[in-house]
């Protein structure tokens, strides 16, 4: 079924290994590129050096198999594939919201030049309309039969391997009838299997994916938007979602108000997003996307003094305790998370901040090693006047009120991710606090 194609993945990151990975769970056999050198010898060890639920046994059953192994060699990728995916990283600048492409250039820079049959390089990675045409360009002149297409990724770190092996849909951005034939072999399985097919050009490939994010940041800061309005009013957003998801026009999904989106994806691609709009004098069309980014930013900055609410106007050498490193549940990513950024503010209002995550505290501590850890849930409650739920683990979402009395100083908690049932809490005679809901209507903040 997979006609024969050797398949190469160069980057072997969130998304390469999990490609790699999947692409040879389907029958390929795949060689991944990194040119980090540890990472690529804790793989070929069956060591994964990010934590994604299922990744790893499916890494070991591939390497078991002798379908994927992980090279640092563009040289030796080159020589064995007939399909070249790009999924290198593509962070935000330093100093700039643009894309930093430097990660695909130097893929495609090294790549080219070896290039000495026939095959398809497909990008993966996210980039600003108008990267691919510009590197199709730059493959021309690498030999007969170079070619290259956009095959954007959808994936969702926690669900990876799942969303990868059945996709919603096949984004294909391509310029020939050959290309999109090879796509139709590398993705026959996830299609037989219900995945949509969808054949556009380079650009709309491009477009699909910062659009896809750009749809998903802007309902997740409605949601949180109307959380700003319910504090003010009085109103309770958890009730007004269910109303609203209740409308099959707009359905229940990416309407859980909180603290919002971080992660290595959504924040910095909508601001590529906006910033290429700019540069294509198109920055009007996108301006509201600057007020998405605001509205999520502003939801940590309310946590932390929802924070120094509960404390009383007074965070200094108070002990908190901080639940959540991650960015979302499910993954050990800590880029951008809204979770320590909280964590960090509330350090900077003085107060003794220890953190625990089930996954990321490894990532956490070398990202923040300002803040403090614990490696127990309790270690990291003991003492604290002030406990912040902000990754919605489902450990964290399970925490009985009991769990938790005899270990804090004071029975104060913050729901940032809203998964707790406000009532047990109350009950058992917390201060219960969540984003998007007063206390309650009589005491809800009044305008000046
Ligand atoms: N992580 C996700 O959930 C996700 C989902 C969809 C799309 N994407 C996109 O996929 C791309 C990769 O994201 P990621 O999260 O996997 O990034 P990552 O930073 O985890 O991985 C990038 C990898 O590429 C390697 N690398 C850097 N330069 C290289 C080069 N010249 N040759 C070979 N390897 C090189 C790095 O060592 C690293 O291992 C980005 O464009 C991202 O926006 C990511």
């Amino acid at each position: 079924m997979n006609g024969g194609l050797r398949l190469t993945v160069l980057g072997a990151g969130y998304l390469g290994i999990t490609h790699a990975a999947c692409m040879a769970s389907l029958g390929f056999e795949v060689l991944a590129v990194d040119t980090d050198g540890g990472r690529v010898d804790e793989l070929n060890a069956g060591r994964l050096p990010i934590y994604e639920p299922g990744l790893q046994d499916l890494l070991r059953a591939g390497l078991g198999a002798g379908r994927v192994r992980f090279t640092t060699s563009y040289a030796e990728a080159a020589a064995f594939g007939d399909v070249h995916f790009i999924c290198t990283g593509t962070p935000q600048q330093v100093g700039s919201d643009h894309a930093d492409l430097s990660q695909v250039q130097a893929c495609v820079g090294a790549l080219g030049p070896l290039l000495a049959r026939p095959c398809l390089v497909v990008g993966k990675s996210t980039v600003p309309v108008g990267t691919a045409r510009r590197l199709a360009a730059e493959l021309a002149g690498a030999g007969a039969g170079v070619e290259l297409a956009w095959n954007p990724e959808f994936l969702r770190e926690g669900s990876a391997v799942a969303d990868t092996l059945s996709p919603d849909r096949i984004v294909a951005g391509v310029t020939s009838g050959r290309a999109e034939e090879i796509l139709r072999q590398v993705y026959a399985r996830p299609v037989a299997g219900g995945a949509r097919f969808i054949v556009t050009t380079l650009e709309t490939a491009e477009l699909a994916k910062a659009a896809a994010n750009a749809f998903l940041a802007t309902k997740i800061s409605f949601i949180n938007a109307m959380a700003e309005i319910c504090e003010m009013a009085g109103g309770d957003v958890r009730e007004l979602a269910q109303v609203l998801g209740a409308d099959p026009r707009i359905g229940p999904a990416f309407l859980r108000a909180g603290l919002g989106f971080g992660g290595g994806c959504l924040p910095k691609d909508i601001r590529a997003f906006v910033a290429r709009a700019d540069e294509l004098g198109a920055g009007d069309a996108l301006a509201f996307l600057r007020e998405v980014d605001a509205i999520n930013l502003r939801r940590r900055a309310r946590t932390a003094d929802l924070a120094l609410e509960l404390a009383g106007g007074n965070l200094a050498g108070m002990p908190v305790c901080v639940l959540g490193a991650a960015f979302k549940p499910g993954s050990d990513d800590v880029r951008d998370s809204p979770a320590l950024d909280v964590a960090q503010i509330l350090t900077g209002m003085g107060a003794k901040v220890t953190v625990y995550d089930p996954a990321a505290l490894g990532n956490a501590r070398r990202a923040r090693p300002g803040l403090g850890y614990a490696d127990t849930l309790a270690g990291a409650a003991a003492g604290a006047h002030v406990v912040l739920l902000l990754t919605e683990w489902p450990e964290f979402a399970a925490l009985a009120p009991g769990s938790l009395s005899g270990t804090v100083a004071r029975p104060n908690i913050i729901d940032a991710r809203n998964v707790l049932d406000p009532a047990t809490w109350r009950d058992a005679g917390w201060t219960y606090r969540a984003l998007g809901m007063a206390v309650d209507p009589a005491t809800a903040r009044q305008p000046h």
